[in-house]
């Protein structure tokens, strides 16, 4: 009885220790809000207001659009814009993490919106490639490319090649849709799957997906290791009957 308690008492201290901790959004401190907010007013304001309200056909409002937006556009350095295009392209980045997160904090601040993802959620390594392949198939190769190599959209418009494209900024796009892109939430491609495809996509920026990468001729030799072990049996044999009968 006694030995059971004690697994029970181990089992819940590793629960409890495994459990996800908070995301980035939640951990904010007033501090990172309030420079946030200067960073902002600095930075951004002039195109979207210093409320993030937007001005009528300059730019939109930023109220609800979550850290995960502004993570993904100012990490891909497409936000602060600075040429009017049909398109505002991504770019070397302007700001550091911590002044990312700072300027995500403030414009979470402002309501309610998708958090940044944890790491846990877009490890490559915990997702399935083969599954991944299948929703990008279905959702976003037409723009993208069968393997994300990238694509052209009507109206000087384009659908980028994603395979330079970070694990975060990825599982990010998916939840903001940036520009033409359309937003996939959570009921349309669960985390689960939006991680899937963070792990095909790194299959595809690793290794060739051609037929000619070196890792082909494992099986080979493999084949090839087999045979002589095999011939080397035969001959064996061979020498040993012929010794026998002699
Ligand atoms: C020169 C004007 C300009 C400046 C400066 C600028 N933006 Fe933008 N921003 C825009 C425009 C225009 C869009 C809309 C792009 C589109 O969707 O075509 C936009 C879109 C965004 C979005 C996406 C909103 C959504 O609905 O997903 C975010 C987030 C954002 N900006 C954050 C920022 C931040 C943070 C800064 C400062 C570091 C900044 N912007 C500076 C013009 C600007
Ligand atoms: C209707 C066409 C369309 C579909 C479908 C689409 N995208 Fe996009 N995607 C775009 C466009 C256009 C952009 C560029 C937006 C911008 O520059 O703000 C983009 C940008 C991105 C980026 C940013 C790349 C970078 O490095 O800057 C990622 C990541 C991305 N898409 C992933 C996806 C994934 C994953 C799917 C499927 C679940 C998908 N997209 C479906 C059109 C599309």
């Amino acid at each position: 009885m006694l030995l059971v308690l004690v697994l029970l008492a181990l089992i819940t201290g590793v629960a409890a220790v495994a459990a996800p901790s908070a995301t980035a959004a939640d951990t904010a401190s007033a501090d990172d809000v309030a420079a946030g907010e200067a960073l902002f007013a600095a930075n951004c304001a002039s195109c979207h207001g210093l409320d993030a309200q937007g001005q009528d056909g300059v730019a939109p409002s930023l109220v609800g659009v979550g850290a995960a937006a502004v993570d993904f556009q100012v990490g891909t350095g497409r936000m602060p814009m600075q040429a009017s295009g049909p398109q505002a392209p991504a770019k070397p980045a302007q700001f550091d993490q911590d002044q990312i997160n700072q300027l995500a904090a403030w414009v979470a601040s402002l309501g309610a919106g998708p958090a940044i993802p944890t790491a846990e959620q877009v490890d490559p390594s915990l997702g399935d490639a083969a599954n991944g392949m299948e929703v990008f198939r279905t959702n976003c190769a037409m723009c993208h490319g069968s393997i994300g190599g990238g694509g052209a959209l009507t109206q000087g418009k384009f659908a980028p090649s994603l395979l330079e494209t970070t694990p975060t900024h990825i599982y990010e796009a998916m939840l903001t849709g940036p520009q033409s892109m359309p937003v996939f939430n959570d009921a349309n491609i669960t985390p689960e799957h939006k991680r899937d495809v963070i792990a095909y996509l790194d299959a595809q920026s690793a290794g060739s997906p051609g037929g000619l990468s070196l890792g082909a001729i494992g099986p080979v030799s493999e084949g090839l290791w087999a045979w002589l072990v095999l011939l080397g049996l035969i001959i064996g044999a061979t020498v040993w009957v012929g010794a026998r009968s002699s």
